[in-house]
């Protein structure tokens, strides 16, 4: 058999096997070929191998080693095959990705940010300092003395009642049992005990009752507490400051009214109502303070007078942002809180 002949059954074997693995789509497909081309009996290459014997002898080393490139070719294409059947699905060929777009928006951080209380707080220290109050502050945890006896609410008085307290277990000193202060009128108090007159403060804190949380109320809440004492302080004093504080928070168009009222620790008293929106609000309680309290901290009420506020800082949070269910500013849905 003549060399050219053998060398090109050799070629088309080696172009037709080529094309017939890298064709194949599973296991059995591949498994037919390789017996077509590679089978010990009757693969093509075993037929071609018969063939070696009768090519010339002088020609027959130069046969021999194309012979053996195309059998190092047929196993390297069946191998290859084999490879990429078995390879896993992802693996095989990832979806094509997107092209990297640098003009596209990068991903922000998200940023906390002060809850919406938080946020007026500082604003009403802000607005309350340009009137000349610099800010106190109290314990959270207090005796009886400063939450109620100083404040010129007597053993007997329903105020003191224990269902309407957050009495603590925990034995006080010398100031009677201890509870969660029920409002921040206790800071008057400390203030005034540790400073000569004239005093000028505002405190901001929260203070507990046991009341059901509504829309409205909620067992834990923030007032703001204002307290000035000076010679010759009166009511007009007290009605300018809260008609200033009024307008600077919700604006120019807040009306102030006083409505007659009673607490112990000021007389005269008053509710301070706001007229924001065509509706009168209730946002807390005020008045002139009473001669018990300044004599029960050593003032002397023949020579210095003053006046005091409480304001629910909820209320006002809520006013200025149409919030309606106090319940909502303390669930911590960072999704209403990013609201603000
Ligand atoms: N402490 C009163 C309350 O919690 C509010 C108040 C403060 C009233 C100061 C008068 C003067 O309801």
């Amino acid at each position: 058999m003549a060399l050219a002949d053998f060398l090109r059954q050799l070629d088309e074997l080696s172009r037709t096997a080529t094309v017939t693995f890298a064709a194949v789509q599973d296991e059995a497909s591949w498994e037919a070929a390789r017996v077509e081309f590679a089978g010990a009996k009757q693969g093509r290459l075993k037929a071609l191998q018969k063939l070696l014997g009768q090519v010339d002898p002088a020609e027959r080393p130069a046969a021999g080693k194309r012979f053996n490139e195309v059998k190092a070719e047929l196993d390297g294409a069946m191998a290859a095959a084999q490879a990429r059947l078995q390879a896993p699905a992802g693996g095989r060929r990832a979806a094509p990705r997107p092209e990297f777009d640098p003009t596209l928006p990068g991903r922000r951080m998200r940023l906390g940010r002060l809850h919406p209380i938080t946020q007026s707080i500082e604003e009403l220290k802000e607005i309350m300092g340009r009137l000349g109050f610099s800010v106190a502050d109290g314990p959270e945890i207090e005796d009886e003395w400063h939450n109620f006896e100083a404040l010129n609410i007597p053993l007997e008085h329903p105020a003191r009642d224990p269902l309407d307290n957050f009495y603590l277990s925990a034995a006080g000193a010398s100031h009677g049992p201890l509870l969660l202060r029920s409002q921040t009128s206790t800071v008057q108090i400390r203030v005034m005990e540790q400073t000569a007159p004239p005093v000028r403060i505002i405190s901001l804190g929260r203070v507990y009752r046991p009341d059901t949380a509504d829309a409205t109320h909620y067992p834990m809440f923030h007032q703001m507490e204002g307290l000035l004492v000076d010679q010759q302080v009166t009511m007009a004093d007290l009605k300018s400051v809260l008609r200033l504080f009024a307008t600077s928070y919700l604006g120019s168009d807040v009306h102030i009214r006083f409505r007659p009222s009673f607490f112990p620790f000021t007389e005269p008293s008053v509710e301070a109502d706001f007229n924001w929106n065509d509706q009168w609000i209730e946002f807390g309680g005020a008045g002139m303070v009473d001669p018990h309290v300044l004599r029960a901290v050593g003032y002397d009420p023949e020579v210095v007078t003053g006046f005091a506020f409480g304001l629910g800082v909820e209320r006002l949070c809520m006013r200025r942002h149409n919030i309606t269910d106090i319940r909502d500013l303390y669930r911590n849905d960072v999704r209403f809180l990013h609201l603000f």
